[in-house]
């Protein structure tokens, strides 16, 4: 790889997502040596803080990042703060301006221009007005414009957002960040699909019987009420990151490994959902929301008790679901999906599930033959595990399994480091484009509204520990099939 160069602006660097992922993943490609000589950073943020203040916050969020302090003192030196607030329409983007093109010849950016909005979504249209408006992106070299989640609320808020980016910053300037996209494993997917000869082939209707998709979480909604109470658990974790695993699932092979031939096989799937009509949401989906429990041996509140939370509130805290889609390869199959806070394990795995073989020539020793499964883990151990049937001692099935690490790598700054470096690189093949990002909200919006016009009745409906409500189970039942248990 070559070392970046370029000014990284990022808004919001004295907010939580700046101190947790993004200054000690700039810090661990500074200590790869990734980052060149001719690469700086301004840290924005209301707060009245100055260069120093922002030094010492940047070296206490690297405080756990391996490294003498010598050398986190150079890296700290490649930063600089302005204050601006970004809510009033008067602040002035001037200084940034020129505090921008000081840096520029001071360090021979060569006017590449990186700008990472890491705050609330509500500003990402105006600084984007903004920073064209006031001349930030009037430059000679690249400017690149990163965006955090959530990218809209439904597909028309999206899409005005989209309308009022694409003012400042053309389609492949837009990177939209999808952390779990930078995910080791996620990012496999490809090469387990693609590099092997005896997946493929079988990677269709005729072989597979379902594919399902959990990612289950154990921490409640935490300090984000306020956001989740708006959102829930269909657009926090269903619309973003889980379409993006079917959609690299389902996939046809790009013709090849470039990043418009990767999104177009992308786009071109999610465009085969089957969609589901306005009075069949209940029989492909089911919500819930976590009831008070126990959880490693604590009781913990029930979501409706948590900070910012409604009493009687109707969000979804977990979502169950089948997709299907309307193509050859997948004509029939189903991918079923969940994901859900409070749930009894932290684990996001894809199981894919065989079709049975034609008959059973072991009846007499072995009752029944279980189905053929294809494990990827990813999350918290990262690897691939083949369940088949054999002898081994009179015992079947075996295992073959390839995992390969078991530290809590959870939302780690890996995934971070990965995309951040591939924004600087130009590499956007690991960001969602806007016509998935449309897809996906198009599907999920018809849930949605289904959602708001029926309260959930039974709410809350799952203890937290646990997997989640009984109708997750029966969605599967009813097709003869049931969830395989997480990892
Ligand atoms: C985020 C969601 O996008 O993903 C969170 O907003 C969720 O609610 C998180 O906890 C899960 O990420 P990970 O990497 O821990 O699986």
């Amino acid at each position: 790889f070559t070392k970046q160069s370029g000014l990284l602006m990022i808004f919001g660097a004295t907010g939580d997502l700046a101190q947790r992922k993004l200054f000690p993943s700039l810090y661990r490609l500074y200590k790869k040596g990734r980052l060149s000589e001719n690469f700086a950073c301004i840290g924005i943020g209301r707060r009245e803080w100055d260069t120093e203040r922002l030094k010492q916050h940047i070296f206490e969020s690297i405080a756990n990042e391996q490294g003498n302090t010598e050398e986190k003192q150079e890296f700290i030196k490649l930063f600089y703060y302005h204050s601006l607030d970004v809510s009033q329409k008067e602040s002035s983007y001037h200084e940034l301006r020129e505090l921008a093109d000081t840096l520029d010849s001071q360090y021979d950016l060569k006017g590449n221009r990186l700008f990472y909005l890491a705050m609330a979504p509500e500003y990402f249209g105006s600084i984007a007005t903004r920073l064209k408006e006031d001349g930030l992106t009037e430059t000679p070299g690249y400017k690149r414009l990163v965006i955090e989640k959530p990218f809209g609320h439904d597909f028309e808020s999206a899409r005005q957002l989209n309308d009022q980016l694409r003012k400042s910053f053309s389609e492949d300037e837009i990177y939209r960040i999808d952390h779990y996209l930078g995910k080791e494993m996620v990012q496999n997917i490809e090469v387990i699909r693609f590099a092997n000869a005896f997946f493929e082939p079988l990677w269709n209707n005729h072989y597979i019987a379902n594919i399902q998709i959990t990612s289950t979480e154990t921490l409640g909604v935490e300090d984000r009420g306020r956001y989740y109470e708006n959102s829930g658990a269909l657009r926090d974790m269903v619309q973003n990151h889980i379409m993006q695993i079917v959609s690299l699932l389902a996939m046809e092979p790009p013709i090849k490994l470039s990043t418009d031939e990767i999104r177009s096989e992308k786009v071109k799937v999610l465009r085969a959902l089957k969609p589901i009509k306005d009075d069949e949401v209940d029989n492909y989906f089911v919500r819930g929301q976590y009831g008070a429990g126990e959880m490693n041996g604590e009781l913990v509140p029930s979501y409706r008790e948590e900070n910012m939370v409604a009493d009687d509130s109707n969000t979804e805290t977990f979502v169950a679901g089948k997709l299907l889609f309307d193509n050859f390869r997948w004509a029939g199959v189903p991918f079923y999906i969940r994901t859900g806070k409070r749930l009894g394990e932290k684990s996001t795995q894809i199981v894919v599930q065989f079709k049975d073989v034609p008959m059973n020539l072991f009846y007499r020793t072995e009752e029944k033959l279980n189905p053929n499964l294809l494990v990827i883990n990813i999350q918290p151990e990262e690897g691939i595990t083949l369940h088949l049937n054999a002898k081994k001692g009179g015992k079947t099935p075996v295992q073959l399994s390839f995992l390969t690490s078991k530290y809590d790598r959870f939302n780690t700054p890996e995934a971070y480091e990965r995309l951040l470096f591939d924004a600087m690189r130009g590499d956007a093949t690991n960001f969602s484009h806007w016509d998935e990002v449309a897809l996906s909200w198009k599907y999920t919006d018809v849930i949605s509204r289904a959602w708001e016009r029926e309260p959930a009745a039974n709410f809350p409906n799952y203890p937290s520990g646990s997997m989640g409500p009984v109708t997750a189970d029966e969605l599967l039942a009813k097709d003869g099939f049931h969830w395989w248990p997480v990892i």
